[in-house]
Order: structure tokens, then C-alpha cells, then sequence
């Protein structure tokens, strides 16, 4: 019954069947209220985009992850502090999400048009504005320096994630450290700022709060490091985006990074791929093909569990509780993701 309402409001079922989604479906559907009544608003405009980014779903990752890292930290996930924070999460990463298909130029998310591609580019800027400042004054309520602090800090940062990734576009030799720069900060602060807030309304001390930070950390980068193999492996209807997107946008990421470092020749199908625009599916194809032969797959799997496995290291200073086993989960899920 719990599932249909959620099916209803649009959650993706594969992941509330999860048991760590499971363990906290009452706070989820919480916060699809609180979500639902954040976008309720009388001008009508506001109202139906709202609801629009809303209803599209989404995994929801990042509430679920500050709801655990509440109660992983004593607190209560159903507080309105808690239920409230998780939903801004999810306002501010929709917000990004809804400004990225702008500069990305994509047309599909969560199996939907994009707000540009539905309702312009004009319409998508105002839309993630209106998300981000909700967000933000929504997060007021809390009375709380710490949590702005946090919040307006990572929202800088992922700015500027964006940011330095487009200057960076067309560029072929991207190094590792250009990489994980861009990844952490419009991805992985995120996640971080996501599990310390609810280390902070949980109350835990000092270094229970610092675990949860660094595992959120090394979480993202790990959730990142997935999502760049995915746009390279998967395809359009399994992710609900557009597949083999980064490298038409000029955007080179990890598994092509080693790729062309592996494999000399592949830097001048990149180089024409950027100059032309044309990324025709045999290309695809012949990229893909390359980097099985030389195991790039695996070796981003390997880098991506390296991080997983050092953000469970980072919960060994929690209590153990079925939350913190639950985050424990969480790693494992994330780089075995297909979608
Ligand atoms: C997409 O995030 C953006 C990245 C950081 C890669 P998600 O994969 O969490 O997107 P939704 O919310 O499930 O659509
Ligand atoms: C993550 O990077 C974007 C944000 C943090 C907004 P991507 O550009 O790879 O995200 P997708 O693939 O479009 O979801
Ligand atoms: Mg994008
Ligand atoms: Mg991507």
C-alpha cells in the first residue's frame, strides 16, 4: 500500500525496495509532502513547474541519506527539523539539475522532457533560481549559522564545479586532479553537507559529525564516478537521461581519461568527436569496444569501490545501530547502480 502511494507520487520503486529505503519510507513519504507543499504556491506559474521537477521523482538519494544520517546520529527522522532539511536537499540538487540540462543542452530527465526543453531556457533559469532560493529560506527555519554555513558554502561549490567543467570543455587532457576537483565539488560536497546536517540535528559529538561528513565525501565522488561509467555503458531508457551525453558536451571524464592514456589514438576520435559535435552510435560503439579490451570498466570500478570502501571506513565511528548499517549499504549500492 506504502508503495502504491509512493508510486503515486512518483518515487522510483526499484530503490524504496532497498532495504535501507525501506527502513525510512515513513520519512520519505514525509518529505514528498513537505516537498509537495514547498511548491504549492499561488502563483500559478511557480506552482505548476514546482510540481512538474517534483512529480518527475528522482531517486531521492540525498534525502534518504540526510534522514539515516539523523537517526545514525541519535536524532529522530521524523522531526520536522529533519523531514524539512531532507527536502531542502532535494530542492537545492533538483535546482542544479534543472540549470545543468540548461548547460548541458539535454532534453530528457527522470524520463521526462527537461524544464528547457519543455519550457525554454528562459523559464528553466527562473525555475532553478526560484528552487535554490526556496530551498534556502525553507533552510532558515532552522535558526541555524552551522547549517547555513554549510548550505550557502557547497552551493558556492558546486557553482564552481560547474564553473571550472566549462572551461575546461573541449579539453582532452584533462588530468586526474582537474577531474576529482570538478567531481567534488558539484557532486560530492552535496552528499557531505547532506549526512552533516543530520549529524548536526541528530547532536552527535565532534567526530561522530566529521565521520559523517567524510563519508558523505567520499560517497559522492564514488555516486559521481558511477554516473560518468553509466553515461558511457548504459543507455537512454534504463537512465532516464540522455546516454553518451559528456563526451557531445565536450566533457571528458574518468574512463576516458585512462582510456586515451592507455590507448594514443583514441585522443583523435576525441578530438574530431569535440570539433564536429558528431558522436554517431558506431563511434559509441568503437569507444566502448576499446575500453572493455583494455579493462578501463573495471578500472573505474575499482577507483569507484576504493571510495566506497574508505567512505564505510569513515562510519567506523558511529554506534552501530540498523541505521549506520544502513548507510554502511548505501556505497555498495551506489557504484552497482544502473540508473
Ligand atoms: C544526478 O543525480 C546528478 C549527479 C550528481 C550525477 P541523481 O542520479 O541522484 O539524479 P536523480 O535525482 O535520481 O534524478
Ligand atoms: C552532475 O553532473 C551535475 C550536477 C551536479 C548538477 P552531470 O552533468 O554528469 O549530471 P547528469 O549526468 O546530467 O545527471
Ligand atoms: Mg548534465
Ligand atoms: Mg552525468
Amino acid at each position: 500500500m506504502q508503495m502504491f502511494t509512493a508510486a503515486k507520487k512518483g518515487i522510483d520503486l526499484r530503490l524504496t525496495a532497498k532495504n535501507f529505503f525501506g527502513l525510512i519510507a515513513p520519512e520519505l513519504e514525509l518529505v514528498e509532502a513537505e516537498y509537495e507543499r514547498q511548491v504549492n504556491s499561488n502563483i500559478q506559474v511557480v506552482n505548476f513547474l514546482g510540481e512538474y521537477v517534483r512529480a518527475s521523482g528522482g531517486k531521492r538519494v540525498r534525502p534518504a541519506l540526510l534522514l539515516l544520517a539523523v537517526y545514525a546520529a541519535g536524532g529522530i527522522g521524523k522531526d520536522p527539523s529533519a523531514v524539512r532539511m531532507a527536502t531542502v536537499m532535494e530542492m537545492l540538487h533538483t535546482a542544479t539539475l534543472v540549470h545543468d540540462d540548461i548547460i548541458d543542452n539535454a532534453g530528457l530527465r527522470r524520463n521526462r522532457e527537461s524544464v528547457n526543453a519543455r519550457f525554454g531556457n528562459q523559464t528553466a533559469v527562473l525555475m532553478g533560481d526560484w528552487l535554490y532560493m526556496n530551498a534556502f529560506e525553507a533552510s532558515l527555519k532552522e535558526r541555524s549559522l552551522e547549517i547555513l554555513d554549510i548550505l550557502t558554502r557547497l552551493t558556492r561549490q558546486m557553482t564552481e564545479g560547474e564553473l571550472i567543467q566549462l572551461t575546461l570543455i573541449g579539453k582532452v587532457d584533462l588530468t586526474h586532479d582537474e577531474y576529482f576537483d570538478i567531481v567534488r565539488r558539484k557532486t560530492a560536497y552535496l552528499f557531505s553537507g547532506c549526512c552533516e546536517i543530520g549529524a548536526i540535528l541528530g547532536q552527535i559529538d565532534q567526530s561522530g559529525r566529521a565521520g559523517l561528513r567524510n563519508f558523505g565525501m567520499n560517497l559522492g565522488v564514488a555516486f559521481q564516478l558511477a554516473d560518468d561509467l553509466l553515461d558511457i555503458t548504459a543507455d537512454e531508457s534504463s537512465l532516464g537521461k540522455s546516454a553518451g551525453a559528456d563526451l557531445i558536451e565536450g566533457k571528458v571524464t574518468i574512463p576516458l581519461i585512462l582510456l586515451i592514456e592507455q590507448d594514443d589514438s583514441v585522443r583523435a576520435i576525441v578530438q574530431k568527436i569535440f570539433e564536429t559535435g558528431e558522436f554517431p552510435a558506431e563511434l559509441r560503439a568503437d569507444i566502448l569496444g576499446r575500453m572493455r579490451t583494455r579493462g578501463i570498466i573495471d578500472q573505474v570500478r575499482s577507483i569507484a569501490a576504493e571510495y566506497a570502501g574508505t567512505s564505510r571506513k569513515n562510519l567506523e565511528v558511529l554506534p552501530e545501530t540498523e541505521y549506520s548499517r544502513a548507510l554502511d549499504a548505501i556505497p555498495e549500492f551506489v557504484i552497482e547502480r544502473q540508473n
